[in-house]
């Protein structure tokens, strides 16, 4: 499923950043070496960078 259209995002691509370290979205962005273009998909890659970050959490505690 695409994430983001304007970069040809894929949601397996976020998810290869966030296992590579990326904690935010843009850190997620510049893994990926890319940039937001018109800002619509930033929604939904924060909500899997959140995801990312709860499910770390829980497994910390
Ligand atoms: S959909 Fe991601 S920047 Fe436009």
């Amino acid at each position: 499923m695409f994430i983001c259209i304007c970069n040809a995002i894929r949601d397996k691509h976020v998810e290869s950043a966030l296992a590579d370290g990326a904690s935010s979205v843009c850190d997620a962005f510049r893994k990926m070496g890319c940039a937001p273009v018109c800002g619509k998909c930033v929604p939904e890659m924060r909500e899997l960078v959140q995801g990312r970050a709860a499910s770390v959490t829980q497994c910390q505690s």
